[in-house]
């Protein structure tokens, strides 16, 4: 086995004292925006537009629709019905909840969110927006029922934007035709790196996603540019277009804020935190995720996911130590409650790190250096969408132990879920055919299955 790790880590690139450092170049798509015309609203008078979906509850039997009317409010419905009702005969009707908003001299069109309930398991849905000429069809698939062996493949994708990268990579995750769900790690328009925070590009970001968010559910968090904090042009509210644009099932997890929430879907319970809220023992957020924790039942949901913005482990100069602090605060939780993984993006390029954990620490022993843990989790880093900001591609000269497996490449990420114990986890990178594997693992549970996992990557074909 060893020859096949020494030639692996030739073909890839160095073997530093910690995992790998890819060193794969090859050319991808520039990460120059795409213009604003390149993303035209649908044709026809107040056509619905900028159409996204999420889960609506806390165990998949609910959806939100969110879609934006630009000129008039009305109508302010949407319909559906099962897809195996060929003709639509037996519709339902939802009224949405109508918000606008103003930020700096921009005004929102009507921001629509409508919530469906009490659906069926595992299946397949039709719906429609707008009337007349303008109406509008889509459709979603219900996920199975919240259940300990029930295989489920999230896509994983962070940091998309909107140039000619973010395009690759939503292609490229489209094309692999596997993920139900994508898990979104934050940073979504890039609408604030724009001259007084151009809003008009949340809603070129919002065209753009429709192909795939219209047809399955994103689970979102906030990253640091929707924080849209502008005091100099009188800017003050923190997240104003994100809550407004993108609406999450906070409450029925028990929490006070769109920020931090959980979800369980298929065999998956998914907890979001937010990088850019207090999160110090006593805060709103901390003692949330502290009963959270206590709430979770692995004969349920096996698999113990984190979203957050900003990595814990990170080991590029890009963002290095930016996740520090929460780090320090909830660490402790994920080794306790054996996390399986923790899924970040922020830092522009990919890492996975082994299951480690720097929780010995304290003031006084001098004890700060990470050590391999079974119970902790694997940190991985999916930042690497391809929005405007470019790649990061300046990791530390020395590639830390923790370090599994790195490259400065754009790409996404798929977790396919088969039962309680195993999940096949595969990144990709944009420059190569779907079929290719920039990094692939198999992971094992923590709680049902605890063994050690192989981390060395296969760069191989998956199909
Ligand atoms: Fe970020």
């Amino acid at each position: 086995m060893w020859w096949l790790i020494t030639v692996l880590s030739f073909l890839l690139g160095r073997v530093c004292d910690g995992g790998i450092t890819s060193s794969y170049i090859r050319e991808a798509a520039p990460s120059t925006e795409i213009p604003k015309k390149d993303f035209p609203p649908p044709s026809g008078y107040n056509a619905p537009e900028q159409v996204h979906i999420t889960q609506g509850d806390q165990i998949g039997r609910s959806v939100i629709v969110s879609w934006v009317t630009p000129v008039n409010k009305h109508p302010k419905y949407m319909t559906y019905w099962e897809a195996n009702d060929k003709d639509g005969i037996k519709r339902n009707r939802v009224r949405s909840k109508t918000t606008t908003y103003r930020y700096y001299n921009y005004s929102s069109g009507y921001i629509h969110h409508a919530t469906i309930n009490k659906l069926e398991y595992n299946t397949k849905y039709m719906y429609e927006l707008g009337k007349g000429n303008n109406t509008r069809r889509f459709w979603f698939t219900t996920p199975p029922e919240v259940g300990p062996d029930v295989p489920y493949t999230f896509g994983i994708i962070g940091d998309l934007g909107q140039t000619h990268a973010s395009n690759q990579t939503l292609e490229h995750y489209l094309g692999s035709r596997k993920g139900q769900t994508v898990l979104y790690l934050g940073d979504f328009s890039y609408a604030d790196v724009h001259p007084y925070h151009d809003n008009e590009k949340w809603d070129t970001f919002g065209r753009f996603v429709e192909k795939s968010n219209a047809y399955e559910p994103w689970i979102y968090i906030a990253g640091n540019h929707e924080l849209d904090f502008a005091p100099e042009i009188d800017e003050h509210s923190l997240f104003k277009p994100y809550k407004h644009r993108y609406h999450v099932p906070f409450r029925a997890s028990q929490s006070t804020s769109p920020l931090w929430y959980s979800i369980k879907r298929a065999s998956a319970h998914i907890i979001v935190l937010s990088s850019y809220s207090a999160f110090a023992k006593y805060t709103p957020q901390y003692n949330w995720l502290e009963q959270e924790f206590a709430k979770v039942n692995r004969s349920e949901t096996p698999w113990l996911i984190i979203l957050l913005h900003s990595p814990m482990y990170n080991s590029n100069n890009y963002h290095f130590m930016e996740g520090e602090g929460m780090r320090v605060v909830f660490e402790p939780w994920f080794v306790k409650y054996k996390v399986d993984l923790v899924f970040s993006g922020h830092v522009h390029s990919y890492e996975r790190s082994e299951r480690v954990s720097n929780v010995q620490y304290n003031i006084t022993d001098g004890l700060s250096t990470p050590v391999k843990d079974p119970s902790a989790p694997v940190y991985i880093t999916v930042g690497d969408g391809g929005n405007i900001e470019g790649i990061a591609d300046s990791f530390t000269e020395h590639q830390p132990d923790y370090s599994a497996f790195r490259e400065a490449s754009f790409g996404h990420a798929l977790l396919e879920i088969k039962n309680r114990t195993h999940a096949f986890y595969n990144w990709h990178r944009n420059q190569d055919n779907v079929s290719v594997s920039g990094d692939s693992i198999w992971f094992y549970n923590r709680y049902w299955f605890p063994k050690e996992e192989s981390t060395y990557s296969s760069s191989t074909k998956t199909a």
